[in-house]
């Protein structure tokens, strides 16, 4: 019986072949669902035609598998879809520096999505907002109406909210209604219910309402996360004086914080699209979220703790879903979320709040100690090296040659090889 840790050394250096067999073993998958990973065209036109418009092909992306991550006590295989090098190594080097101290802790608020009701060209509009507010009722049994599967499984609209707040065109009185979404992402069913209510809310005020439709400031579905790391794992206090320095330096400047949560999303973003999420719902949810207190900051904080530990939380919207949308209709999609071995939505962005601030981490330790570029450079000159004929045996040797002489060049790495294989 294979023991289920994601703790796998050295997981990089093997073919592909030997990952996906690991892979397949601990996630259970059949060899039909092996076989599509395999498959570079792996999304059938057919398929691809029904999910956008104007289809006239498909294009892959590397679908990679981030290792060592401990969530919740829990081992996981993160599955990542990325165009950029070094984030999933990066991520599966950080996550092995958070298991001595137990891994990454998690938590969030629950599926709650919110629709917004614009109800313009009211003459009182406070008035209007405790009109809506005394038919509360009708609004939510209105909605709840026109979703009786949601409603079902414990989820639908459940109160609303009505803001007044004033606009290059004067007053306008804006209705939240609060939904549990469940385990969808959540935007089909709440403006489903945001349109229904409108007519309700027109009739009620004799106002006009324009927009009905979701807001991506999902601030009511957080997920948080909290790391301790030990210093000993990342080069002592030092370093974790570091990492607090470089967080506080996000925390007060937007241009810093703005690629401060870059690296946070570069994380969330490769599990979004490796799970075909509204990756775009994701990132405008995340960086509203970071300017909630009218400047734009950090979504992360790192601390020092009583011990000289570094300690790591992450807050932040996540709308993401299991069912409706892409990810059921993407074939690979569907293989990622049986790799994750999750149930629920909520589960699914937990695991996206745990990557996220483990991406954060690995980040700032390079960039508080050697750098970004030589660990961007190592894979850079692994990709050359390879290209230039480098087999397995003699590998990580043209490489070191290559770094040693800071002389990452495909001519040069075709000498190296050649002198290589001769001796
Ligand atoms: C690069 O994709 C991400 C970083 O810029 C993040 C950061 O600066 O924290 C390295």
């Amino acid at each position: 019986m294979l023991s289920k840790t994601s703790r796998i050394p050295g997981f990089y250096k093997l073919p592909i072949e030997e990952r996906l067999k690991i892979v397949a073993e601990y996630a259970g998958l059949t060899q039909d669902e092996i076989e599509l990973l395999k498959k570079t065209g792996n999304l059938d036109l057919s398929i691809a035609d029904r999910m956008i418009e104007n289809v006239i092909g498909t294009m892959a992306y590397p679908f990679a598998i981030a290792v060592n991550f401990l969530i919740n006590n829990r081992d996981y295989l993160i599955p990542m879809v990325i165009e950029e090098p070094s984030v999933v190594a990066a991520a599966s080097n950080a996550a092995k520096w958070a298991r001595a101290k137990g891994g990454i802790f998690t938590s969030s608020t629950g599926p709650i999505m919110i629709g917004q009701i614009q109800l313009t060209r009211v003459k009182d509009p406070w008035g209007a907002k405790m009109k809506i507010l005394e038919h509360k009722n009708d609004l939510i049994r209105i909605a709840n109406e026109q979703d009786p599967t949601l409603v079902n499984l414990g989820g639908g609209a459940k109160d609303i909210e009505v803001r007044v707040i004033d606009t290059a065109k004067g007053p306008m009185v804006i209705t939240h209604l609060i939904v549990d979404v469940r385990d969808a992402m959540g935007a089909n069913a709440v403006n489903t219910m945001a349109e229904a209510v409108a007519p309700y809310i027109e009739d009620l005020t004799n106002g006009k309402v324009f927009l009905r439709i979701i807001t991506n400031l999902a601030d009511k579905r957080l997920v948080r996360a909290r790391t301790v790391i030990d210093k000993n794992e990342i080069g002592g206090e030092e370093v974790v004086d570091g990492i607090v320095e470089a967080w506080a330096f996000a925390a007060a400047d937007p241009y810093r914080a703005a690629t401060h949560n870059k690296g946070i999303m570069n994380g969330i973003i490769a599990v979004a699209l490796a799970t075909a999420q509204d990756h775009r719902a994701l990132e405008a949810g995340a960086h509203a979220y970071a300017a909630r207190f009218g400047h734009y900051t950090s979504l992360s904080t790192w601390e020092k703790n009583e011990n000289g530990d570094l300690v790591g939380t992450l807050e932040m919207p996540m709308a993401v879903g299991l069912v409706g949308g892409a990810v059921k209709t993407h074939p690979i999609a569907r293989i990622a979320i049986k790799i994750l071995g999750i149930k629920t939505a909520n589960e699914l962005g937990e695991i996206m709040a745990a990557v996220g601030l483990i991406q954060n981490l690995a980040a700032l330790k390079a960039l508080v100690t050697e750098g970004i570029q030589k660990g961007h450079m190592k894979l850079h000159a692994r990709n050359i090296a390879i290209m230039a004929g480098a087999t397995p045996d003699i590998l990580d040797k043209v490489v070191e040659i290559m770094i040693n002489e800071g002389k990452i060049r495909f001519d040069r790495a075709k000498e190296i090889v050649e002198q290589l294989k001769k001796h």
